[in-house]
């Protein structure tokens, strides 16, 4: 098959959001730490009625209406997720049952979960699939979601919740592009969920930035030598090796650091360059040194600041609106991107992606626009949803994420959340019951 790569996309986050400053006033930090300090406005979540099922089906089921697809065309469904509910239950088998009345049951592919590489992995899953000799002619479907919560404390403003759904095959608009992929992994413990009784992480934030920032370093390091390779160019940098760059973005502000990583990565391959006069001081700094920096992050950041502007800054819609939702980021990014730029301008362009989830894993790589997206910009309306939500006190936020604390993982049990604080076409868990079997609706 040719042209492999995704034919549509479609996007899940809950009806309510709490506003970052109102949060800054509440948790008593200083003004301007989360909108500004994270580059955050909106933060995403829901109560006890949603988990990572309920969130997976509406997607899938949105899709699927919205693309007017039958769900015997689909041979193949990935869910990337770190949000777990059952230690062996996949959430792809819980979405089974949206195909139930088809009779389709012939469809591969199971959950992948490394924090916030898993839809990445289930992406490549996908793809490989259509391209591999098992594939059988049907479609491919990719799920990437969760919900980000952190405990009480500093970690908390750069939660989220969000599901991202891709359809892929051949003849795509949005193609994958051969030989430009790079990978990074290590064996690290910045963020980790060892207490399956408890939805929170335990994090190390500084150690996770650093991580991130390696991550973005040894990637694009790689890319560029491939970019070298496949497109015949002497030199690749932030000019020519992509037309946009979308990142994983934890909160917003990390992504200005992970472009400003890369920048530093440009000025290293070629020091000399006219356009670095000023910025002579940092090019011996040890490698290692280097990633803690302030100077370093503060000179590159204002040095990228053209290429963030132009390159990075429309995939950032859904992330400063909806916050950190994890396997989805880069794919709200994505979405981001094609809602924010027309059709057009995107034809023949190429967007090279980053995705990272601790523990650690990364990958960088491209793809490339060939085909007209406006079908797919039309269905996801990003920004006209996005401004569609309600907002929610801090007070009720804060109390909220008590009453899912509380009644995480209990058995039988009645979820309390009112059915209106949910948009129509939403999955919501009815029920728990005795044996933990949990039963699903839709509003
Ligand atoms: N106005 C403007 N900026 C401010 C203000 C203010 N009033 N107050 C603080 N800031 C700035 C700080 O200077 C800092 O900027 P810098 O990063 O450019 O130095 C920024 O706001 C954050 O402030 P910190 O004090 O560093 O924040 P804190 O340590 O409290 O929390 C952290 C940040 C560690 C990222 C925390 O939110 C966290 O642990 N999050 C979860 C882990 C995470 O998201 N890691 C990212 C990659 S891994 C992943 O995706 C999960």
């Amino acid at each position: 098959p040719n042209d492999v790569g995704i034919l549509g996309m479609e996007v899940y986050f809950p009806l309510r959001y709490v506003d970052q400053a109102e949060l800054e006033q509440f948790d008593g930090v200083s003004a301007g730490k989360y909108t500004i300090g994270l580059g955050q406005s909106k933060m995403s979540f829901t109560d006890d009625r949603e988990d990572i099922a309920s969130f997976c089906m509406t997607a899938v089921q949105n899709f699927m209406e919205k693309y007017n697809i039958a769900y015997e065309d689909i041979g193949r469904l990935e869910v990337g997720t770190e949000t777990v509910v059952d230690k062996s239950k996949s959430t792809k088998s819980v979405l089974m049952q949206l195909f139930a009345e088809s009779g389709n049951f012939h469809v591969e592919g199971i959950d992948t979960t490394n924090a916030c590489y898993g839809g990445t992995s289930a992406l490549f899953n996908a793809v490989h699939w259509v391209e591999s000799s098992h594939w059988d002619g049907r479609l491919a479907l990719v799920v990437a979601a969760d919900i980000a919560v952190y405990a009480k404390g500093n970690a908390r403003p750069s939660g989220g919740a969000g599901a991202v759904v891709m359809l892929v095959g051949p003849n795509a608009p949005v193609v994958f592009e051969t030989g430009l992929r790079s990978t990074y992994m290590q064996h690290l413990y910045d963020f980790y969920k060892p207490d399956l009784s408890s939805e929170f992480p335990e994090v190390d934030g500084p150690l996770s930035v650093v991580s991130y920032v390696r991550s973005v370093d040894q990637c694009y390091q790689d890319f560029l030598k491939k970019v070298e390779k496949v497109d015949g160019v002497a030199h690749a940098s932030l000019d020519n090796a992509g037309d946009y760059f979308v990142f994983h973005s934890p909160y917003t502000k990390q992504v200005a650091k992970g472009l400003a990583r890369m920048g530093y990565m440009d000025f290293l391959r070629q020091p000399d360059a006219p356009e670095y006069v000023g910025l002579q001081n940092y090019r011996d700094v040890p490698y290692e040194q280097s990633l803690t920096t302030k100077e370093i992050e503060r000179a590159f950041v204002a040095q990228t600041k053209p290429v963030m502007a132009s390159k990075v800054n429309p995939s950032l819609m859904a992330a400063r609106d909806i916050g950190n939702s994890y396997c989805a980021s880069l794919y709200f990014g994505l979405a981001s991107l094609l809602c924010a730029v027309p059709s057009e301008e995107l034809q023949g362009r190429r967007v090279v992606c980053f995705s990272y989830g601790s523990g650690s894993a990364a990958s960088m790589f491209a793809l490339r626009v060939k085909g007209s997206v406006a079908p797919l910009a039309e269905r996801l309306q990003l920004r006209e949803r996005l401004e569609k939500r309600t907002k929610v006190s801090p007070e009720d936020f804060d109390q909220l994420m008590s009453l899912r604390e509380k009644t995480h993982q209990l058995r039988d049990y009645q979820p309390t959340g009112s059915l209106d604080n949910l948009f129509p076409g939403t999955y919501y868990l009815a029920n728990v019951d005795t044996k933990f079997r949990r039963d699903y609706q839709r509003t």
